[in-house]
């Protein structure tokens, strides 16, 4: 399987601070965010990887990662994202890449305390379709928000005003290689953006969405707020953990 960690977008959310640098390399306690995502694909297993980026600081991801030796891997893939055309149109970007392998993609500001191990083994013996990671927040209107039915997802909302569960769907999504025609089916949202969840809601369509339950906290960093419990959350337990034991 093949990792895509997606690090486009321009972050106004957090103005000034990503005003003359990327959101992705801003600080998360002793590491740049970028860190965090690419390290919690290597630790499934997967050293196959490319970033998608965009923006001014395009080639500062270069600088800072190289080839990937920090990680343990050979090599790293990038390309460039123009304009903020959203999760789905970054995703497009990788087709080339991916060459009709599975694919594990994790948004750029998306931090776990453990693994998804687990996840990316039932998703390896998936026959087809794709597999979303879920976890109960306080906050869930913040999010993609999915609508269960005991042990199946009905339809998955993005930010609902009025959550009908506290299940929100994590930056974190395996597909099999029929995503690309099904980003292309999409039109854009009233914010002018192709929606992840719009293509997730194709797969809950034909019935082949499955998820798994994340252990550990999550969290985004893509506010002043969640940025800073992303510090915090860091500095106290640690991320990608392979074991809680230790
Ligand atoms: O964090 C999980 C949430 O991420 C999901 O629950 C939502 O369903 C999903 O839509 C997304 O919500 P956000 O509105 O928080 O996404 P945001 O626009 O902050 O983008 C998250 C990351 O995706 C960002 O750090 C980089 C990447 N991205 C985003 C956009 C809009 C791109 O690579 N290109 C883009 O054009």
């Amino acid at each position: 399987m093949k990792g895509i960690v997606l690090a486009g977008g321009l972050g106004t959310r957090l103005d000034p601070l990503t005003r003359i640098t990327n959101k992705h390399l801003l600080p998360i306690y002793d590491k740049p965010m970028i860190y965090y995502p690419i390290e919690t694909l290597v630790n499934a297993g997967i050293n196959d990887i490319l970033i998608v980026t965009g923006g001014r600081n395009a080639g500062d991801f270069l600088r800072l990662l190289g080839n990937g030796k920090e990680f343990g891997l050979r090599h790293i893939n990038y390309t460039y994202q123009d304009g903020e055309g959203g999760i789905a149109d970054a995703l497009d970007l990788a087709e080339h890449f991916t060459e009709g392998e599975k694919i594990c993609v994790i948004l750029g500001d998306n931090i776990i305390e453990g693994n998804i191990v687990d996840a990316m083994n039932d998703f390896r013996r998936q026959v087809r379709g794709a597999k979303v990671i879920l976890k109960d927040v306080p906050d869930a209107q913040r999010f993609g928000v999915a609508e269960m039915n005991g042990d199946s997802i009905l339809g998955i909302e993005e930010k609902p005003a009025n959550p009908k569960s506290n299940c929100a769907v994590t930056g974190i999504y395996m597909y099999d290689s029929t995503v690309f025609e099904k980003i292309h089916t999409l039109d854009p949202s009233d914010r002018g953006e192709l929606e992840i969840t719009d293509v997730n809601n194709l797969y809950i369509a034909e019935g082949t969405m499955t998820f798994s339950i994340l252990e550990g906290w999550w969290t985004d960093a893509g506010t002043v707020d969640s940025l800073r419990r992303a510090t915090n959350l860091v500095a106290k337990t640690g991320a990608n953990r392979l074991s809680f034991h230790d």
